[in-house]
């Protein structure tokens, strides 16, 4: 075959190319991995820094503020946004309060969130299924306030969530109002795939307990852990990890090896014995703080409110609305007027 000089400059002149765009394909491939570490990965603010919040739960509690509020919104993620229908709403109650409480979360934010909240209760109750469908579910625990019965429907819920197939877990207390847009919010900065335990920490320091599930006793852990009562989610991925001491009733054996409370437990299991650090979070509230200090400007930007206390003094979030407060005590309607004006029996005049 005859090669003219200009035929070889050709095939050279062809050759590069072929091989810059080859190298054009290999750049993606050639740089190195994201990091496959256990950390969630939308972190603004190091571990520390969740941690320096801690003067967090109880009366002395700092209410975050609106303009310096936690940092881990700024992280949104556009691919595969987040939706309502991925997070899995659980609420545990009590029989006896079928009606004073759940009544009010169903005529509020559970009629928001119908298809995806779940009720862990201890009794039979027709009236409430026909309200709430298959969304009902009787644990058969104990109804007795004990750490047993407590760790016996947390462990229902578990398995619940597990068969559920959704990305997120959520435990709320009976008294919670769940700002559906916030919680989106703050479960759209991360990832569910990640290891992610998220709540208000109960206490300012970590619990210590005697080690005895992965030794004999004799050696002391140190964790944190979400109060219950303020709600906390945990990602799919941290609590399929979480199934060798939560699923099946392992929960409860768990809890029984360390004569902790279901909200420890959960905190044991997964800062002692599976090493995720909780992610701090000022946003979920229980009925232990002083929910009088919250700023009305940031109410509706919080993930969980509750209330308590209307025997003596009474403790709700200071929020003005359509509604006084012997109309509504614990000022969850008007939350809810303020954040859904459309709803059939919110006052006109709440509307902006
Ligand atoms: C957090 O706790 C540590 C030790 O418990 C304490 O020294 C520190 O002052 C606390 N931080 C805040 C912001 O209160
Ligand atoms: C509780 O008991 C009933 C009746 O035996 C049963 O149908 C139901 O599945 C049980 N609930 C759970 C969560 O196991």
């Amino acid at each position: 075959m005859h090669l003219s000089p200009v035929g070889i400059s050709r095939r050279c002149f062809l050759g590069s190319l072929a091989l810059c765009a080859l190298l054009l394909l290999l750049i993606p491939t050639l740089q190195t991995p994201p990091r496959q570490g256990s950390f969630p990965q939308p972190r603004p603010q190091p571990r520390d820094e969740h941690r320096a919040q801690n003067a967090s739960s109880n009366a002395k509690d700092p209410i975050p503020s609106q303009t310096q509020g936690p940092r881990i919104f700024t992280g949104s993620r556009s691919r595969d946004p987040l939706e309502l229908r991925d997070i899995f709403i659980a609420v545990k109650t009590t029989r006896k309060y079928h009606k004073s409480r759940l009544q009010l979360l169903f005529q509020t934010w559970v009629s928001e969130a119908k298809e995806q909240t779940f009720i862990f209760t201890d009794g039979e109750d027709p009236e409430l299924k026909k309200k709430a469908g298959g969304n009902i579910i009787n644990t058969n625990c104990s109804a007795a306030h004990t750490r047993q019965a407590l760790c016996c429907k947390m462990s229902v819920e578990y398995d619940k969530f597990i068969e559920s197939q959704k990305k997120w877990f959520c435990h709320m207390d009976d008294d919670n109002y769940v700002i559906l847009p916030s919680l989106l919010r703050l479960l759209s900065s991360f990832s569910h795939t990640q290891d992610v335990y998220l709540g208000r920490p109960s206490l300012d320091h970590p619990i210590h307990a005697a080690e005895r599930v992965k030794s004999d006793g004799l050696t002391s852990v140190k964790f944190w852990f979400a109060t219950g009562g303020a709600g906390f989610c945990i990602s799919r991925g941290l609590a399929l990890k979480m199934s060798p001491w939560a699923s099946l009733g392992n929960f409860i054996t768990t809890a029984e090896k360390i004569r902790l409370p279901d909200d420890c437990t959960v905190g044991y299991i997964i800062e002692a014995l599976l090493e995720v650090p909780l992610t701090h979070t000022l946003l979920f509230h229980s009925h232990l703080e002083n929910l009088q200090r919250l700023r009305t400007d940031s109410i509706l930007k919080q993930v969980t409110l509750s209330y308590g206390g209307f025997e003596n003094r009474r403790n709700v979030v200071s929020i003005a609305g359509g509604f006084s407060l012997a109309e509504d005590p614990s000022r969850f309607k008007t939350v809810h007027c303020f954040l859904y004006p459309e709803t059939r029996w919110c006052p006109h005049k709440v509307r902006h």
